[in-house]
């Protein structure tokens, strides 16, 4: 496993401590089941939560599911993400926009994702950003759960 890794994920959201932690963790979890060679992290566009530990609500729904995400801390997503991952994964249309307002060019631009698209094809569905309690943690772990199984079934395959 030293060696690079064949395909690099980067989830974003807008804090980086309640939905793209959740789909890092799900993620990582699948990569370890299924021994993949691949790299997940996770970015909010915004600096809100620098350094920050996931939010207590994250830990407790992926801890339910067998998912340790404690050791994340919180990053804000940068152009030069573009050049450390392969795919770039939103999880709502804000994030979408935010992270294509940094892209340098077609190839950046190509990278970009709306994450529920790998389980949802062009449906454009957004995670409900759940730090307010619009939508229930345990309700946006069910749908990454969808989204990452369907991410690497589609991109293992090619
Ligand atoms: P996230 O949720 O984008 O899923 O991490 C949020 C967390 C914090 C804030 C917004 C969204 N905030 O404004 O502090």
């Amino acid at each position: 496993m030293s060696n690079k890794a064949e395909i690099r994920i980067l989830m974003v959201c807008l804090g980086n401590i309640c939905r793209s932690p959740l789909a890092e963790g799900i993620m990582q979890h699948i990569i370890d089941h299924r021994k993949l060679n691949w790299l997940v992290a996770s970015a909010g566009t915004s600096g809100y939560h620098n350094g920050d530990a996931p939010d207590s609500r994250s830990i407790d729904v992926a801890h339910k599911y067998g998912i340790d995400i404690t050791h994340q801390r919180s990053a804000q997503f940068f152009a030069n993400d573009f050049d450390q991952y392969d795919y770039i994964c939103a999880m709502d249309s804000s994030n979408y926009q935010n992270i294509l307002r940094l892209a340098r060019n077609e190839s950046d631009k190509a990278k970009v994702h709306m994450i529920m698209n790998f389980s949802r094809p062009g449906q454009n569905t957004n995670v409900i950003d759940p730090y307010y309690g619009e939508e229930g943690f345990e309700n946006v772990f069910h749908m990454l759960n969808e989204a990452c199984e369907a991410m690497v079934n589609t991109i293992g395959e090619t």
